[in-house]
């Protein structure tokens, strides 16, 4: 298997096949107009005016860019809006009877939901009020730890309104995250949900709510709890606890005023993992975002009022805030959501949605796409997916038997794909085609968005040839950028700037964002993404630390050190590979492979479980004891090592290798 994807990856980066976007896509599309590029660059940074202009402002800005403390960039200063106003209020008199979300369980017997842009409104408006009526504060941070129901963007948008940013913890995460990230947030507030189904069977999720509630270190004045089970689950009730449905209904008919926002007041923080064990709280504002989500879902999704858009991400990541609640809604269309996985009850599922529904465009993630692939083109066959105009994918490198197959086979040749590349930290996409303008290369994401500088450099800053592998950089800023990790200035600096900024420099030209991906370019500027260059893991297109993989692990009682590499998966892209070693007197064993696997779920959360832990006296190290990581990846990809000859340990290699080769 990692020859095949060496083979894959040759192929992404070589056989640089162009596919032109579809004459009948072109013709409709938002954006087609390829003097865009042009003008964004002799325009920056106000071409970014024509973002902020798809938003409604209650007071104007005064200036697009203040860049006069970088990087603690300021965009579109003195304006002031609202993000729920910009998703509810302002479509009620057109569109006040269409759908704004299309809600699709799991179960297949119940009953789908459909909130019109008026329902939504007022649930909004109800949920707000209750919140306000609990004492949740302009800029109090709420956390909601929900999975995939219409309270969460309910929540997310009822936020919004009263100025309190949201803090989104994704429901697959375990209780020790959701303590860890209301205590780093100093949250006082928790929305939550008694459970959703999982490949037909209730889920409880309140139960891992009261337990993360138990280490939270400060005192959590209410929790809300959405009853999505009904009768499959009594769950037990605090007595600071309160029903979600209890609350909206005493808040009946409430209206509450859309607080104004300083464009730079914070919308939400969302965490994101890190090359340390400590999540970083990223935190995005009001007007920059908006804007950013709301232009990007324009011009590359293509969103248009009357359109059914399905992205099939959980909102609990940062996709699902960008591009099935704030970008799609404030552009007035109908996003759906649904609840469970792609193969419940059957491996046609999505396709069956996206018939019913007639959804135009389908965002997903390479991983899925693999999937789908392996589970053969019967699936997508059975089904009417006429309706399609574009496809889209995100978060780890697409290779081009998956590219051809989505675009064959989901596609039928006549959609344009979008590979999108960005990050947690950018808010929203930085590197992709515009569908309506540029031609598509399977495995490359394309070339930077129109006004977004990004550039390929090496280790000194330079950039390099096209062809060469190198350093993703960004050199200008951009709206939707992360303004810092929340409390942590200091840390903002470091990770994303140091590495290639002057930080002793007041001029913006000496900085410059680095997202620590490597990537190459092609003559005509394309992008191929290569992969995260620090210590972090990509899998299914969710990003863990190793870092906190690895303390998880420790924490084990008989563990005594641990490493953790990125082996590369055939569907996952990357997996968990753990390398133990344990105190004496702890056996090696099946019993112990078993509670280490549960101290990363119960850590982390079961998309962080290793996919294989391999037991070791001796983890291989520098001289100067630093692991070889490296080392330990060619290991699990059955790598030729080469020269080992500056370990401290080289035959601890070897030994590694037969074990992993056993197993
Ligand atoms: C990391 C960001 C973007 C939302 C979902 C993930 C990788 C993302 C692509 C792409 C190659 C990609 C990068 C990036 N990544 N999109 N189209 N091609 N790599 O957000 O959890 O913040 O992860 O995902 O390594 O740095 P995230």
């Amino acid at each position: 298997m990692p020859e095949e994807q060496d083979v894959e990856l040759e192929a992404r980066l070589e056989d640089q096949e162009r596919f032109a976007p579809p004459e009948s896509f072109v013709s409709q599309a938002n954006v087609s107009d390829p003097s865009v590029y042009e003008t964004f660059e002799e325009e920056w940074p106000e071409c970014w005016e024509q973002a902020a202009d798809l938003l409604d402002w209650n007071e104007s800005y005064d200036e697009v860019l203040d860049d006069s403390n970088p990087p603690f960039y300021e965009w579109f200063t003195g304006g002031e809006l609202n993000a729920s106003a910009n998703c509810l209020d302002r479509h009620l008199d057109e569109r006040g009877d269409e759908a704004a979300i299309e809600w699709v369980g799991e179960p297949t017997d119940e009953e789908n939901r459909t909130y019109t842009y008026e329902e939504l409104h007022r649930e909004v408006n109800e949920f707000a009020a209750a919140l306000r009526e609990m004492g949740v504060g302009e800029d109090d941070i709420v956390t909601l730890y929900m999975p995939m129901v219409p309270e969460l963007p309910i929540a997310m948008l009822a936020c919004a309104r009263i100025g309190a940013p949201h803090s989104v913890v994704f429901a697959g995460f375990s209780a020790d995250a959701l303590a860890t990230r209301m205590n780093a947030a100093d949250s006082e507030y928790l929305v939550t949900c008694d459970g959703y189904y999982r490949r037909g069977d209730p889920l409880e999720h309140k139960a891992k709510a009261d337990e993360g509630l138990a280490g939270v270190e400060h005192e959590v004045s209410d929790v809300v709890v959405v009853d999505r089970l009904g009768d499959d689950y009594d769950h037990p009730m605090g007595e600071n606890h309160t029903a979600y449905a209890d609350l909206v209904e005493e808040q009946a008919g409430a209206e509450v005023d859309p607080v104004s926002r300083d464009a730079e007041d914070m919308l939400f923080l969302m965490y994101t993992s890190g090359t340390t064990g400590e999540p970083k709280g990223v935190k995005h504002t009001t007007g920059g975002y908006l804007s950013w989500s709301a232009w990007t879902s324009r011009a590359v999704l293509d969103i248009k009022p009357d359109d059914t858009y399905f992205c099939s991400a959980d909102i609990g990541w940062i996709t699902g805030h960008s591009y099935i609640v704030y970008g799609p809604l404030a552009l007035g269309t109908t996003t759906m959501m649904y609840e469970g996985t792609p193969d419940y009850p059957e491996k046609d599922r999505l396709w069956e949605i996206v018939e019913e529904y007639e959804a135009t465009q389908l965002y997903t993630a390479p991983t899925a796409i693999r999937a789908f692939m392996k589970w053969g083109s019967e699936y997508p066959d059975q089904h009417d997916l006429s309706s399609l105009r574009l496809l889209g994918t995100v978060g780890e490198p697409i290779n081009p038997k998956a590219w051809k197959w989505y675009y064959k086979h989901i596609g039928d040749e006549s959609c344009p794909i979008i590979d999108t590349w960005w990050q947690t930290e950018t808010g929203g996409m930085m590197v992709t085609t515009l569908p309506g303008v540029k031609d598509m290369k399977p495995g490359s994401a394309g070339p930077p968005l129109p006004g977004v500088d990004a550039q390929i450099v090496n280790a000194q800053g330079d950039e390099v040839e096209p062809g060469e592998a190198g350093y993703l950089t960004v050199q200008k800023p951009w709206p939707g950028m992360l303004r810092t990790l929340y409390n942590n200035d200091e840390r903002y600096i470091d990770e994303y700037w140091a590495e290639y900024s002057d930080t002793d420099s007041d001029d913006p030209d000496d900085w410059v964002y680095f997202p620590e991906d490597g990537a190459k370019i092609d003559e005509d500027g394309y992008i191929t993404v290569l992969g995260r260059v620090d210590d972090v893991l990509n899998v299914s297109g969710h990003r863990l630390g190793t870092m906190e993989i690895e303390s998880a692990i420790v924490g084990v009682e008989g563990v005594a050190e641990a490493a953790v590499v990125g082996g590369d998966h055939e569907m996952k892209g990357e997996a968990v590979y753990a390398y133990v070693i344990t105190e004496d007197g702890y056996g090696e064993d099946e019993e112990m492979r078993d509670r280490i696997v549960e101290g990363v779920e119960d850590a982390i959360g079961p998309i962080a479980r290793p996919e294989q832990v391999v037991f070791t006296p001796e983890l291989p190290k520098t001289r100067s004891g630093k692991i070889m990581r490296r080392l330990l990846e060619d290991v699990a990809n059955g790598e030729d090592l080469g020269d080992t000859s500056t370990l401290r340990n080289p035959e601890v290699v070897r030994e590694i290798e037969t074990k992993v080769a056993d197993d």
